[in-house]
């Protein structure tokens, strides 16, 4: 169309209408193919999925729960060959198990845990590994893939870097300090130049129960980050996840997990140099010096925006020779200043205020409380910043805020009081060096519908009813250097309108013009985004979809079984709702967007 054509929009595709129901929607013109869902065999050998007969045991070898990073590795530079790479964040019991919730005096009950239940949720967290195949157009998952692999709250782990073997991490089934078993909350990721693949661990206090004993030295660190919060009953079963009873457990939960997914039976290194909070992801970048810079947001309300540079440098030849540079480094914090300047605060140790006087005794101490460090370091407490994506191609990169309502007091990076809707702030590094420890920043966005005056949003007027979104969660750059953004909040309330998949231009006339690309059923967030080197595929990750959001309190929803606005993706009353990955590809072959 005439209006289309004089845009200075470097997308290009029609876009699908906002709106809400019980299906997924792409643009005209595209497929949007269900991939991998909740259950689906990860081995040849896997059992069937059985909803309603489900075993930890069947679990360990099936696809996990709620879909959130997707990453793509390909197999010998193939375009049609590779490895997918996706973190299960958390479990939705009442969407998962039949029979668990009642209503009891109109008050919705879900039944306690059962062993058996903790050990499927434990099964139904943490990554998969699984080959994946174009044939004739579609992508395939090839299930006696030498390197498909689970892994759970069960998988051994070990701890890597200045914290390995610290005092504060040894526990009674490991004194050395050394090996944790799993990972947990693993909400966006990354995967690194030499192809290994990060789950970053988020949200990490629900997981845990009890009381530390009175007065215990970890006690405010353990408030800082929430823990415990119960909102898991592991603990009941499994004592590790009780801090009356093994104190340190919850400070070997919080980092980088890096994975060599080329050996299935690699040991998953968890990588304590890129520091313990809420990780929400590490997405990475060469330098033009050849360290590698690692952007890390800490999502929690008022909490930091860090980034971690390599002390080696990356080697494209020799890829063993890369394995353990996250071991070395330094971690920075985000001071954003009111000029539109910036400073990368280095957290080490004898620096400032990073000394034994403040209690850091070591490198350890300032990685394992990382949020003291940063404050005491005058960091800018953000709007809940999450998935950072580096631009490599102009040195800058987009840090996805995603809301802050508790904000009373705005400053020039987080605009916005009561920001239900958040915001997008683009880095400009000095002299496009991601290594840099000074740089500016601008409000790339300020998310919310722009015909609400009061709501302040600032997409440009070329943005339709469709194109604007609340709540930037995940973000990925494509190979032409466009920015894709997801969202995590849309569906809640009233709003007439689900989570989705928006392009975003970043350049130009058209900068600040967004266009939605695909939405999700209700109930969902949408997570993922990943294209393809070539551009030929988009994968996303439909994560909880029925839930009920915000909406309903807690875990307090009547299960799938029984009243649920969806059965995606099968639409079959024998099976619930399932959290998928979805691959978005052009009808006929080409490009994306
Ligand atoms: Fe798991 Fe920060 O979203
Ligand atoms: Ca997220
Ligand atoms: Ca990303
Ligand atoms: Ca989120």
């Amino acid at each position: 169309d005439e209006a289309r054509a004089q845009s200075a929009s470097v997308f290009n595709f029609p876009e699908v209408e906002a709106g809400v129901d019980a299906n997924h929607h792409v643009a005209e013109g595209y497929d949007a193919d269900v991939l991998l869902r909740w259950g689906d065999k990860v081995f040849a050998d896997a059992p069937e999925f059985d909803p309603t007969a489900q075993t930890e045991a069947a679990q360990e070898r099936q696809f996990g729960y709620n879909n959130d990073f997707v990453g793509f590795i390909p197999l010998e530079g193939a375009a049609d060959h590779g490895l997918l790479v996706v973190n299960h964040e958390y479990t939705n019991e009442h969407l998962m198990f039949p029979g668990i919730v009642t209503l009891k005096d109109g008050e919705i009950e879900v039944a306690d845990a059962t062993e058996d239940r903790v050990n499927i949720e434990m099964a139904a967290h943490g990554g998969t590994v699984i080959e994946i195949r174009k044939v004739d157009g579609k992508w395939q998952p090839v299930l006696d893939g030498a390197m498909n692999r689970r892994i759970t709250v069960k998988t051994e782990m070990q701890l890597s870097g200045p914290v390995a073997g610290n005092d504060r991490v040894k526990t009674s089934d490991d004194p050395e300090g050394r090996k944790v078993f799993g990972t947990f909350n693993n909400c966006a990721g990354g995967v690194t130049p030499w192809g290994t693949y990060i789950m970053a661990e988020e949200n990490i206090h629900g997981y845990f129960i009890g009381e530390l004993p009175a007065e215990h030295a970890e006690a405010a660190n353990y408030k800082r980050l929430g823990v415990p919060a119960g909102d898991y009953q592991w603990g009941n079963f499994h004592k590790r996840f009780d801090v009356g009873q093994e104190p340190n457990e919850a400070n070997r939960f919080g980092w980088i997990v890096e994975v060599d997914v080329m050996d299935p039976n690699s040991v998953p290194k968890k990588r304590t140099a890129l520091g313990r909070f809420k990780h929400e992801g590490a997405e990475s970048v060469v330098a033009k010096d050849g360290r590698v810079v690692f952007y890390l947001g800490d999502d929690e309300r008022f909490d930091y925006v860090y980034k971690f540079v390599t002390a080696g440098k990356f080697n494209a030849e020799d890829r063993a020779a890369n394995m353990d540079l996250l071991d070395e480094g330094t971690l920075y914090v985000a001071r954003f200043d009111e000029d539109g300047s910036m400073v990368w605060l280095p957290l080490v140790h004898g620096e400032g205020p990073l000394t034994a006087e403040n209690g850091f005794n070591s490198q350890a101490d300032i990685l394992i409380e990382a949020r003291r460090a940063a404050d005491l370091l005058e960091a800018t407490p953000m709007d809940r910043p999450e998935d950072i994506q580096p631009n490599p191609a102009t040195g800058r990169a987009y840090v996805m805020l995603t809301n802050n309502t508790k904000r009373e007091e705005a400053n020039s990076a987080n605009p916005r009081v009561n920001n239900a809707f958040g915001h997008i702030v683009e880095i400009l590094e000095t002299d496009g060096d991601f290594t840099a420890t000074t740089g500016n920043w601008e409000i790339l966005l300020q998310c919310g519908d722009p015909s609400v005056a009061e709501v302040g949003a600032t997409f440009s007027t070329e943005t339709t009813k469709n194109g604007w979104f609340g709540m930037p969660d995940n973000a990925a750059i494509d190979a032409d250097g466009r920015l894709w953004v997801s969202t995590d909040g849309n569906s809640v309330g009233d709003t007439g309108r689900t989570d989705g998949l928006w392009a975003v231009d970043i350049e130009g006339d058209a900068r600040g013009t967004s266009r939605l690309f695909y939405r999700v059923p209700v109930g969902a967030e949408m997570c993922g985004p990943c294209p393809t080197e070539d551009m030929s595929t988009m994968f996303v990750a439909v994560q909880h979809p029925g839930d009920g959001g915000d909406d309903w309190e807690g875990h307090g929803r009547p299960s799938y079984y029984e009243d649920l606005s969806t059965r995606w993706p099968d639409f079959n009353d024998a099976m619930p709702v399932r959290p998928a990955v979805v691959a978005i590809t052009k009808q006929g072959g080409g490009r994306i967007g």
